[in-house]
């Protein structure tokens, strides 16, 4: 048979040089670590040094050649300019890093929740535009929405109003950065990090325990709340495919379908 026009590449997870803005815990350690193993090379940046550290010595052991940690502030904008400066050239940028609030808006000040709607969208602005100009020709940029963008509970209007509009600007911004690279989002469910632990802890005003966590997976289609790798999968397949831009993922059990 003559050489293959199927090109050797893994279709599932890309390779080149990954950002990852979040990368200390949750969806985007896992992405981190993901990317790490399939060979690319990953900076990651979170706020809390030490646990960046920790974090990223767990992924990389002694090798830590393919590995940057960046401790910085990526809504600070002097941090936010370390950041691309230390990154150098990327092929991708998963930013995952987002500030959630919720409460009834009959009672609750609009500059309590205003956060959740304007700094998950002014941060993945930001992004994009410091982004734009360092990402390699092919590359792209994931951002991260969440369930209640289609499917808001009671007391989430304004979160959800702002993964809904980081949803439009991803398309948008698709056709902007088109054809020299892609922009995507995932819409993570439920997923067990600390964030969604955290979320558990204040609804239920107290401890929580992995029954907790299985019991908030029950009413979900699959019957179980996600793994943080297998949202950050969803966000590194959207980097390795070549052909898809201006789409959110779901990655959510099926809850959306409820
Ligand atoms: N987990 C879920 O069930 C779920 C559901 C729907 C949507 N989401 C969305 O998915 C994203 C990731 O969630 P997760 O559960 O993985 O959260 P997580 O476990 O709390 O991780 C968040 C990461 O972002 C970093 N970070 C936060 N603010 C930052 C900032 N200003 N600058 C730089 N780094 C920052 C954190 O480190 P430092 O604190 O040290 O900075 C940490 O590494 C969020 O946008 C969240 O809204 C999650």
């Amino acid at each position: 048979m003559s050489e293959s026009r199927w090109a050797p590449v893994n279709p599932f997870v890309p390779d080149g040089r990954i950002l990852v803005i979040g990368a200390s815990s949750g969806i985007g350690l896992a992405a981190a670590a993901m990317a790490y193993r399939a060979g690319a090379s990953v900076v990651g940046v979170a706020r809390g040094e030490a646990n960046l550290a920790r974090s990223f010595a767990a992924i990389g052991g002694p090798d830590t050649a393919r590995l940057l940690p960046i401790a910085a502030d990526v809504r600070d904008p002097a941090g936010l300019e370390s950041i691309f400066t230390r990154a150098g050239t990327v092929d991708h940028v998963l930013l995952t890093a987002g500030f959630a609030a919720t409460g009834p808006t009959r009672t609750t000040p609009w500059s309590a929740l205003a956060p959740a709607y304007t700094d998950r969208l002014a941060t993945a602005y930001a992004v994009a535009q410091r982004a734009a100009p360092a990402l390699a020709p092919g590359g792209s940029l994931v951002f991260t929405s969440g369930g209640f963008a289609v499917r808001p509970a009671a007391d989430t209007s304004v979160v959800a109003a702002g993964l809904a509009a980081l949803e439009t600007f991803v398309r948008g911004l698709a056709l902007e950065l088109a054809p020299r690279n892609r922009v995507n989002a995932i819409r993570p469910g439920r997923i067990d990090t600390p964030m969604l632990r955290g979320a558990l802890a204040r609804s239920a005003a107290g401890p929580v325990d992995d029954d907790s966590v299985s019991a908030a997976g029950r009413s979900i289609p699959l019957g179980r709340v996600g793994k943080a790798d297998e949202a950050a999968h969803a966000a590194l397949f959207l980097m390795a495919n070549t052909y898809i831009t201006g789409v959110t993922l779901g990655v959510d059990g099926g809850k959306s379908l409820l």
